[in-house]
């Protein structure tokens, strides 16, 4: 069976990003228009350029998740484009500084919680009233396998990955009677600019190159998601395939748990 989403609108935050790009492709090619939202605005503004490309429909639009003000004027940017919202990928997050907790600064934590549970919270906040009058519509946030395991050295972003579990799930109870469902994607380790940046982080000697190649083998697939891998579960739940799947975190992570 072949996801069809023609005739819908999406919003992907994070859209300049691994796995935000490839999720704004995928609905593309299921036939949704895409708002690629994102801080860097050339690039997802090359987003919008690249879905174009490939046949799809789409726009681009600068926003900082984390400021209210921000996902209003995205909220509104795709009514204009598309005359409607019926997906929300709420993906955009910062990984933070790689430290000990105790290392960590103040500033930092916050910087983490803003863009990973602010963003995710304002983001829901402010396109659910447009799903709650439409009678239908489909959220997923991005969250972790840090979102149920401790991570060394990324204490503010497992913690950020958590709260975006208690959002995920707690929203997802209040609107689901309203034809709303709400859910999650986990990734484990994707081959991202984010992952390779904490691996460099976590690696003692500072080259992240031996970790990297530990941490694939390990995994039980023997590699790393590609941002693919993770884009497609996220088109899966917000499509009618997902129909009664709410609140959920959908684990993307080739078998490793740990
Ligand atoms: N890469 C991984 O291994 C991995 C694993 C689990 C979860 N995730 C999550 O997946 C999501 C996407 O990450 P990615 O791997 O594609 O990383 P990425 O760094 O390639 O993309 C993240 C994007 O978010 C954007 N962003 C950051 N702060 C923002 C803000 N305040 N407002 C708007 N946009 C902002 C960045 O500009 C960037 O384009 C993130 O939520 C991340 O935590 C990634």
């Amino acid at each position: 069976m072949k996801i069809d989403l023609s005739g819908q609108a999406a919003i992907v935050t994070g859209a300049a990003g691994g796995i935000g790009r490839a999720v704004c492709l995928r609905l593309a090619e299921a036939g949704a228009s895409v708002l690629a939202v994102d801080l860097d605005a050339a690039e997802a503004t090359r987003t919008a350029e690249l879905v174009t490309r490939a046949g799809g429909k789409a726009r681009a639009a600068r926003a900082d998740v984390s400021r209210a003000d921000d996902v209003a004027s995205y909220v509104v940017a795709a009514h204009d484009a598309f005359g409607r919202i019926d997906i929300l990928m709420n993906n955009a997050g910062r990984q933070g500084a790689v430290k000990p907790l105790v290392d960590c600064d103040d500033d930092e934590f916050d910087a983490v919680m803003d863009v990973n549970v602010r963003g995710v919270f304002l983001g829901m906040k402010h396109v659910l009233p447009a799903m709650l009058t439409a009678g239908r519509g489909a959220i997923v946030n991005t969250a972790s396998l840090g979102a149920f395991i401790g991570v060394r050295n990324l204490g503010p972003y497992a913690a950020s990955k958590h709260a975006v579990m208690g959002l995920t799930r707690s929203a997802a109870l209040e609107v689901a009677r309203a034809g709303i469902r709400i859910n999650a994607v986990c990734p484990g380790p994707v081959d991202t600019a984010l992952l390779r940046d904490i691996e460099r982080g976590q690696a003692r000697d500072g080259d992240g190159d031996e970790l990297h190649k530990r941490r694939v083998a390990s995994i039980p697939q023997g590699r790393y998601a590609t941002p693919e891998d993770v884009a497609g579960v996220m088109v899966f739940l917000a499509s009618d395939l997902a129909a009664h799947i709410v609140g959920q975190g959908v684990h993307v992570n080739g078998g490793t748990y740990g």
